[in-house]
C-alpha cells in the first residue's frame, strides 16, 4: 500500500496532511527518512511519524463513556452526537455500535467495521447488557419476577426475561440485565410497573465491561484481549 494512505488509514491525518509530514520529513520508514508519498510499505515495514511509531490497523475499536447530552449517531443537523468527541481525521470514518439514550451514560462502542457491528448487533447473538439505574420509587421482588418472567406491555411489545437485582441498601437503585436493545427499553419495562428511570449508566456489553478509569467524554481502543472475547460470544 502507498505510505501516504497507510499514513491516513492510522488516522494521522489526511491524505494531503500526511503528505504535508512526509515532505516536512517527519516520517521514517524503516529507520530511513521518506520522501515519496507513493512508497510502497506493508504492515511488516517500521513507520515512525514525529519520532512516534505508527500502527496499521485493519479497524478501530473504541470504548467510549458516554456523557449524558449527546445523542448516538454519526450526523445530526442541531444536536452534538457521540462523534463529536472524536478528532475529525478519525470520526469521518466511525458509527456506535447500538444506540444508548441522550441521557444515558457509560459503555458505548465506536468502530468502523461493519461486520463488527452488525455480529454484536444480530438479535440471533443474544449478547447480554447490564445497566445500573436508579428509579424514583423503590423496586421489589415483584418487579423481579414480571422482569424475570418477561414483560407484556399493553401495546402488545414483548420483552425477554431479564434479570433485576436490587441494591438491598437502597431499593431505588439497581442492576439490570437484557439481551435485546428495542427502543428504551429499560425506561418503558420500568415503567410499566409504575416506576421512572432517572438515571442509567450501562455498565458491559457481553464480556466487554466498561473501564471505570474513563471519565464521561473519555475514550480509549479496546485492547486486543477485549476485542478477542467479543468476537467470540
Ligand atoms: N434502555 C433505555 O431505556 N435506554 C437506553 O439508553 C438503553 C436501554
Amino acid at each position: 500500500m502507498r505510505l501516504d494512505k497507510y499514513l491516513a488509514d492510522a488516522c494521522i491525518g489526511s491524505r494531503s496532511q500526511v503528505k504535508q509530514l512526509i515532505k516536512k520529513g517527519l516520517v521514517r520508514v524503516n529507520g530511513n527518512r521518506a520522501s515519496d508519498p507513493s512508497m510502497a510499505v506493508n504492515d511488516h515495514d517500521t513507520v515512525e511519524c514525529n519520532g512516534s511509531p505508527v500502527m496499521y490497523r485493519d479497524h478501530f475499536y473504541f470504548m467510549l463513556n458516554k456523557p449524558e447530552g449527546l445523542i448516538t449517531a454519526t450526523e445530526d443537523g442541531t444536536q452534538k452526537t457521540v462523534l463529536d468527541l472524536f478528532p475529525d481525521n478519525i470520526r469521518r470514518k466511525l458509527f456506535p455500535v447500538g444506540r444508548l439514550d441522550k441521557d444515558t451514560v457509560g459503555l458505548l462502542l465506536i468502530t468502523d467495521d461493519g461486520a463488527f457491528c452488525h455480529e454484536l448487533m444480530a438479535p440471533s447473538h443474544h449478547v447480554d447488557k447490564r445497566y445500573l439505574l436508579h428509579t424514583d420509587k423503590p423496586m421489589d421482588e415483584e418487579d423481579v419476577k414480571a422482569f424475570g418472567e418477561g414483560l407484556v406491555l399493553s401495546d402488545g411489545t414483548a420483552f425477554k426475561s431479564a434479570l433485576l437485582e436490587i441494591d438491598a441498601e437502597d431499593l431505588c437503585k439497581a442492576v439490570i440485565t437484557i439481551s435485546e436493545g428495542k427502543y428504551h427499553q429499560i425506561k418503558r419495562m420500568l415503567l410499566a410497573r409504575g416506576k421512572e428511570v432517572i438515571y442509567l449508566k450501562r455498565l458491559s456489553v457481553g464480556s466487554l465491561k466498561l473501564d471505570e478509569s474513563l471519565k464521561e467524554g473519555e475514550y480509549r481502543e479496546l485492547h486486543e484481549d477485549e476485542l478477542r472475547n467479543l468476537h467470540k460470544k
